[in-house]
């Protein structure tokens, strides 16, 4: 980012521009039981603080969740369909969840809110994480047979993600994310990797025949930094762990950018977050130019359009996720004014939610209440809509701008 946009004051984005929130199915419906999650969490020997327990209850609040959204005045929600669900044993698909699912896209129809929906995030049926999960070589058609049960109900979706995250995916078999894995992102494994582009590819081509909807998936892009003098050797680091991803990317009708943080590399891999910098409840960098310089690189290498399916803090200061998430969507609007084709913005999260193993960080812009389940939207909830309705992104004060 350049000194003139840091002095920026207001950035105007496009009449379309799709602005909304993101949840992912494990992280707030509550009760995914046959997941290879909640044997995680429910493990004698568990290595996570928390259960996910019942979660925010969305499994059944969430036509309270998707009249939110609409109240808010955003635009889209991204969901996810649990395929633990779907397919709790294997060859055993539940037509009444596919139905439950089905419901939500009604009811963000009905809300007039537009569905960004989600087939893979992070949990897997137990199942299948017992065949080897992504290393099993019938991955890609375990999850194709899955995405085909799934059709009838997705003519009509506009945008589609086959698999969120993979390149994080790919690095933690049978696992996804915890907390504090990210910044010592592992490289991914060669055969969960090739197992997940496969199964991509065939959900695509599945989807393709289907519906008419956008396909893409939504790659964890980080602004990756070399240490001085390891400027060469970072895209041979970044390449297993990212690029190779961006490159599938171009065959899609578009990326999907999820971006929170920036790490430095250097010949010993990446580097701990300084001492004497902000950081978030993850322990991460508090770096909001993360997002548009994940951006301006996901585009360099895909070539598609971008859609933001994930940007976001966890804090429980809200007047600084309004800090981060200001100045996040100035870097992305000058990254537009530079010639990307952004169709989108979709918050993570829009509520406060089970985060890998752990309820401390909190990301949403709605909390809710453990007891009875009641949301309240934070301040950052209304600016967010209040920006999705003008589409104008007015800056708090010059203190936006360089920290
Ligand atoms: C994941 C979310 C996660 C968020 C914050 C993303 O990588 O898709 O599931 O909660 O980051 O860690």
């Amino acid at each position: 980012m350049t000194e003139d946009t840091f002095r920026q004051t207001s950035a105007s984005f496009p009449a379309d521009f799709l602005w909304g929130a993101a949840t992912a199915a494990h992280q707030i419906e509550g009760n995914n039981v046959s997941s290879d999650w909640w044997l995680r969490e429910n493990s004698p020997d568990r290595d996570v603080p928390d259960r996910s327990g019942d979660a925010a209850d969305s499994f059944h609040r969430f036509a309270t969740d998707i009249a939110l959204v609409a109240e808010l005045g955003l635009q889209c929600y991204r969901f996810s369909i649990e395929w633990a669900r779907i397919e709790p044993e294997p060859g055993r698909f539940s037509i009444a969840m596919r139905d439950h699912y089905g419901r939500m896209i009604d009811c963000c129809r009905q809300a007039g809110v537009t569905p960004v929906i989600t087939l893979h995030h992070f949990t897997n049926p137990l199942w299948f994480a017992r065949r080897g999960g992504w290393q099993w070589s019938g991955a890609p058609a375990a999850f194709a047979a899955y995405v085909s049960f799934l059709s009838p109900i997705l003519t009509d979706v506009p945008w589609i993600c086959t698999i969120n995250e993979p390149n994080l995916l790919a690095g933690a078999p049978n696992d996804a994310r915890t907390g504090a894995a990210l910044p010592s992102l592992p490289a991914p494994d060669p055969r969960a990797t090739a197992h997940i582009v496969a199964a991509h590819r065939r959900a695509r081509t599945i989807l393709s025949a289907a519906s008419n909807a956008a396909t893409g998936w939504t790659i964890a892009a980080q602004a990756y930094q070399a240490a001085p003098g390891f400027e060469d050797r970072l895209a041979d680091f970044r390449h297993p762990r990212e690029d190779l991803f961006l490159e599938v990317s171009r065959e899609d009708d578009f990326v999907g950018v999820q971006a929170y943080l920036r790490t430095f590399v250097d010949e010993t891999g990446p580097l701990p977050v300084a001492d004497d910098v902000e950081t978030t409840q993850m322990g991460w960098e508090y770096f909001p130019p993360a997002l548009g310089i994940a951006v301006r690189h996901a585009h360099s290498i895909a070539h598609r359009p971008v859609l933001v399916t994930e940007n976001g803090i966890a804090t429980a200061d809200d007047t600084r996720r309004i800090d981060y998430t200001a100045e996040a969507l100035l870097g992305l609007h000058a990254a537009m004014a530079d010639g990307i084709d952004v169709r989108g913005y979709i918050h993570w999260s829009l509520l406060d939610n089970y985060e890998w193993g752990s309820y401390r960080p909190t990301f949403g812009l709605v909390a809710w209440d453990p007891i009875t389940f009641a949301r309240t939207p934070k301040p950052s909830a209304h600016w967010l809509g209040n920006l999705a309705r003008t589409g104008v992104l007015e800056l708090p004060a010059p203190a936006g701008a360089v920290r």
